[in-house]
C-alpha cells in the first residue's frame, strides 16, 4: 500500500474531510485490485460504502450543503450515502456489462483526460417503471465510493422564466466541487413548469437546454438522467447523451432469480419459486421485491419467523392487481 495514500487518509481524518478520505480509500482499493487482491478490494469497498455495519442514517456526510433555489426556500438536491450495490440488481447481462464498464471507466478518467479521449460523463437511463433505473444510479455511486446527489427536480423546476435554468446551473456548480454521482431522476419533469402540464415542445426546449448546459460540464461528477417516458424524447435528443442505457422488464427466469435473491437471507420453507415467478410474468422487478416484502410482513404479523406459501399466496393478488 503506497505511503502516499496512507498519509492522505491520516490527513483526511484530522481534517474530518470525508471526501478526501473516500478518495484515498478508493485509491487504495484500486491498488489492491491492480495487484489482483480481489477479495480484499471488494471487502474494503463494502466497508467504505457502508462503514462495515448497519448504515447509520443519522451520520452526516461532510460535503458542503446542497444549493437552494433563489429564494433560499428549497434544497435543490439531497446528498445520500449510497446503500445498494450492482450485485443487488438482476439485470440484462449486456446492461450489467455496460454498467461494469462505466465503473471501470470513471475510475480511469484521469488516464482518459491525459490521452484527450472524451469521457462518457452524461448518461440517460430509460425504461419502464420499477425496473431499476434509480437503484442502478445509486449502485454506480456505491461501486465508485462516491456520494449520491439526488437532484430534487420539483424544486429545480420553476414557473419563473429562466429560473429553472439558473437552478440547473446551481446544481452543476455544486457538482463541480466534489466527485458525486448526480441523478436527475424522473428527468422528464424538467419539461413541465409548475403551472403548465407536459407539453412536447416545452419538454424538448428544456431538455435541449439541459444538454447544452451539461455539454460544457467538465467537473468531477458523473451526471445521470433517468426517465420512464422515453417516448417523449426524440432520438436526436437521445443521441446527445454520451450513453443511453435501456432497462427492460424482467423475464420469468430473471423474476425467479430476483425472488431467490430477495429470499436469500429470509428463513422460508416449501416455496415453489417457479410458480410465483410465473404469476409475476410481465410485471417489473419492483413487483417481485414487493411480493417478498409483503409476504415477510404477513409472516411476521402471524408471529412466524419463516415465510411459507400461505404468506405469499395471501399477498399475491394485491401485488399482481395493482398498477405498476
Ligand atoms: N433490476 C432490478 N433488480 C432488483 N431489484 C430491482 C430491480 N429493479 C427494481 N428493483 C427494485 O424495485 C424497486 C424500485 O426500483 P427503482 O426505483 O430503481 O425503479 P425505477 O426504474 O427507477 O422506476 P421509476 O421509473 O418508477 O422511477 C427498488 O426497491 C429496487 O430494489
Ligand atoms: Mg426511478
Amino acid at each position: 500500500m503506497a505511503g502516499r495514500h496512507l498519509k492522505e487518509i491520516f490527513k483526511a481524518f484530522h481534517a474530518r474531510d470525508e471526501l478526501a478520505f473516500r478518495r484515498a480509500g478508493m485509491e487504495i482499493i484500486e491498488e489492491e485490485r491492480a495487484k489482483h487482491h480481489n477479495a480484499l478490494a471488494r471487502d474494503l469497498q463494502k466497508l467504505l460504502v457502508a462503514g462495515g455495519g448497519p448504515i447509520d442514517s443519522s451520520a452526516t456526510l461532510i460535503v458542503p450543503p446542497p444549493p437552494k433555489d433563489r429564494e433560499g426556500e428549497w434544497d435543490l438536491g439531497e446528498v445520500k450515502e449510497p446503500e445498494r450495490m450492482l450485485e443487488d440488481l438482476i439485470l440484462d447481462p449486456a446492461l450489467v456489462q455496460t454498467l461494469d464498464g462505466l465503473v471501470e471507466e470513471v475510475r480511469q478518467w484521469p488516464q482518459l483526460d491525459a490521452a484527450s479521449i472524451p469521457r462518457r460523463q452524461r448518461l440517460l437511463l430509460e425504461g419502464p417503471p420499477g425496473c431499476g433505473k434509480t437503484t442502478a444510479a445509486e449502485a454506480l455511486a456505491a461501486e465508485l465510493g462516491r456520494p449520491f446527489l439526488l437532484v430534487r427536480l420539483d424544486a429545480v423546476v420553476s414557473s419563473y422564466l429562466g429560473e429553472t435554468a439558473s437552478n440547473l446551473r446551481r446544481i452543476l456548480d455544486y457538482a463541480d466541487q466534489a466527485p458525486f454521482v448526480v441523478l436527475f431522476d424522473e428527468f422528464d419533469a424538467l419539461g413541465r413548469s409548475r403551472d403548465d402540464h407536459a407539453e412536447h415542445g416545452e419538454m424538448k426546449r428544456v431538455v435541449t437546454a439541459f444538454l447544452q448546459m451539461t455539454d460544457r460540464y467538465r467537473g468531477p461528477s458523473l451526471l445521470i438522467a433517468a426517465t420512464n417516458h422515453s417516448g417523449l424524447l426524440d432520438h436526436a435528443l437521445w443521441r446527445r447523451f454520451d450513453e443511453v442505457l435501456t432497462f427492460r422488464k424482467p423475464t420469468v427466469h430473471e423474476l425467479r432469480r430476483l425472488l431467490r435473491l430477495r429470499l436469500k437471507r429470509v428463513p422460508h420453507s416449501g416455496l415453489d419459486i417457479e410458480r410465483y415467478a410465473g404469476r409475476l410474468k410481465d410485471l417489473p422487478h419492483a413487483a417481485a421485491e414487493k411480493l417478498v416484502t409483503d409476504a415477510r410482513r404477513h409472516a411476521l404479523l402471524r408471529d412466524s419467523d419463516t415465510v411459507e406459501s400461505d404468506d405469499l399466496d395471501a399477498v399475491l393478488a394485491n401485488v399482481t392487481s395493482r398498477p405498476w
